[in-house]
């Protein structure tokens, strides 16, 4: 057995997607709302029987490293790896290893050997010193720079280089790294002189560096960060949330703030459940990252998100996860970083009243634009519209048509109409919008997907009979449930107990994600009685044959010329008898 094979055999995927995801047991399967798209009725089924899972609402599906690579954000090795520990299994070392993963570990090495360095030039050596007093003056304590693994880049060129080349890596992974900027003379450290901010993944990975400027009359930006690399994306990674998630998870709650101070600082002062997103716009990865931890997100930035389009995206994004979002205001304009350490409490109390981010869209278009003039009245009905439009939830978009007619003084008919428009605008301008993926299927796919359902979780073996007896197989719509369906004739012929457990190993490879889609398919739990199967059945089949027969009648009809008359009177008899039966 492959090293693959035995994890897979010693774990239960029902145990460990079950520690993720609630599963319900339904018929042979169990089912959930689906973790990795925004859905209300649940499409995502496990099977204990194949040990696979699959969404049938945005397609995604796989065996148990599949799941644990969706879920955990891993490559292939680490989510075995990871799966061989928890089911005691030594691996065969790295056998299986991508040379891009391969990469990825060393770019992860490498920098946590680099965030090493500046670590130790920060609180031990003397080329420390001024960033030393700078973090002192600023109020980070000691505890928070080994928290946070802040560091200090000296002032050179080529130090932390050739620290690193003396550890064995060659310039070219340095670069790789984006810790060394390529020039013709070999390159040089991209960190010079500056309090280094370590970057990490969720779950505590060395990905990059920012790192601060500590002379104000530096001509250089303030900040400046990784390139991005194989591991860093900075659309994936939200600051301090390898330290802070299990802050987030517990107060079901996260406060997103714009910078690496504002984090520090929050939580020195025992606000935890910080994270930030570096002055970007929140990204579809930081929404995804952040729902798998919370359902409920403060935004504390310093610019005002209604006023702006990046924000905008962000926040309809995060509104069709289904987070519930808020706004938080601090007092006299301070950012989060500056107010916490002038008044943690008052921080505090803003928290508590943040407030919900649509009243805050509308305060805040109220405070730009004056609404005793049509003119104004305009303005803030163009801002406030699309986003209304872009509210997933009717009952909460209906609270804020009510209130948004009520502060223009008009009718609600007229809000709702302006909604309908500004979304059909919007959906006319941003086709590229990310949306959840659906498996598109044409009608025949569907009954055909389904009467394949049906034999494999019912009376395989004799409704497999009932079918060939009915209907040929060559008129099935789909390649791949033809093959599958004509796979079936030889497989019943040859074994005498039908398990999908053993079709599965001996059908075509390429046929078996096929055979998995039939047999994870929802036919419902009301089906477990015979009766009721059987009668599910015969509808089935019936509203197969109406299928073939409907294809057969139109491609008949479209053959223009010597159309075969004879042969569509013959058909359109059967499918009339078939439609009603006398
Ligand atoms: N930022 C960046 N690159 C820049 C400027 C800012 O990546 N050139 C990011 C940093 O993460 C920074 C955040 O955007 O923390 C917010 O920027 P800003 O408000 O200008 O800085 P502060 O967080 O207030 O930083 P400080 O208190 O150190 O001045
Ligand atoms: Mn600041």
């Amino acid at each position: 057995m492959s090293d693959i094979d035995e994890v897979k055999s010693r774990l239960n995927i029902v145990d460990i997607i079950g520690a993720k995801v609630p599963l319900k047991k339904n018929g042979r399967h169990f089912k959930a709302l689906c973790p990795f798209h925004n859905e209300k009725t649940p499409s995502f089924i496990v099977s204990p029987e194949r040990q696979m899972w699959k969404c049938f609402g945005c397609g995604k599906g796989g065996s148990v490293i599949d799941f644990v690579m969706e879920y955990e954000h891993m490559d292939f090795v680490e989510a075995l790896e990871e799966l061989a520990q928890k089911a005691g299994v030594k691996l065969e070392r790295r056998v299986a290893e991508t040379p891009q993963a391969q990469l990825k570990q060393q770019l992860y090495a490498v920098n946590h050997l680099a965030s090493e360095y500046f670590q130790y030039i920060l609180t031990k050596h003397a080329l420390g010193e001024k960033a030393r007093q700078y973090l002192k003056h600023r109020g980070v304590t000691d505890k928070a720079i080994k928290t946070f693994a802040l560091g200090y880049s000296p002032n050179s060129w080529d130090a932390l280089a050739r620290f690193l080349r003396k550890k064995g890596y060659e310039p070219k992974v340095l670069e790789l790294a984006g810790l060394l900027v390529p020039s013709p003379r070999g390159g040089y450290d991209r960190f010079r002189g500056r309090v280094i901010f370590t970057l990490r993944d969720h779950r505590g990975n060395v990905v990059g560096f920012s790192g601060r400027h500590i002379n104000s009359d530096d001509k250089e930006a303030k900040y400046i960060n990784s390139s991005e690399t194989p591991v860093y994306n900075k659309s994936n990674v939200l600051y301090g949330l390898d330290i802070t998630k299990d802050a987030i998870s517990k107060a079901n709650e996260a406060i997103l703030m714009e910078g690496e101070f504002d984090v520090i600082s929050s939580f020195q002062a025992g606000i935890s459940n910080v994270v930030a997103i570096k002055g970007s716009a929140l990204t579809e990865g930081h929404v995804n990252l952040l729902k798998r931890f919370t359902e409920r997100v403060i935004f504390a930035l310093d610019s005002d998100v209604a006023g702006d389009a990046a924000s905008r995206r962000g926040i309809e994004i995060a509104d069709r996860a289904g987070l519930d979002m808020r706004v938080l205001v601090l007092p006299d304009g301070k950012d989060p970083d500056e107010a916490v350490r002038t008044n943690p409490g008052l921080v505090k109390k803003a928290i508590a009243e943040a407030v919900p981010i649509y009243d805050y869209f509308m305060s805040s278009a109220l405070k730009r634009f004056d609404i005793q003039t049509p003119f104004g009245k305009r303005k803030l009905s163009d801002e406030l519209l699309p986003v209304l439009a872009g509210i997933e939830n009717i009952i909460v978009q209906s609270h804020y048509i009510k209130k948004l007619a009520g502060v223009l003084d008009t009718s609600t008919e007229a809000v709702s109409e302006g909604i309908v428009k500004a979304g059909k605008a919007k959906q006319r301008k941003s086709v590229s919008l990310p949306q959840a993926d659906e498996i598109v299927q044409s009608r025949s796919e569907k009954i055909a997907l389904y009467i394949l359902a049906l034999i494999l979780q019912g009376e395989a073996r004799q409704w497999y009979r009932s079918l060939i007896e009915q209907i040929a197989i060559s008129d099935i719509d789909h390649p791949a449930i033809q093959k599958v369906l004509e796979f079936l004739k030889t497989y019943f012929n040859d074994t005498r107990q039908f398990s999908v457990t053993s079709l599965a190993s001996v059908l075509p490879a390429e046929l078996v994600p096929t055979l998995d889609s039939a047999f994870l398919l929802d036919i419902g739990a009301s089906l477990e009685d015979l009766p009721k199967r059987t009668l599910e059945w015969q509808r089935a089949l019936r509203e197969l044959k109406r299928d073939i027969l409907h294809r057969k009648i139109k491609n008949l009809t479209s053959q223009v010329g010597e159309s075969p008359q004879a042969e569509l009177v013959k058909l359109t008899a059967t499918l009339q008898q078939l439609e009603n039966p006398s």
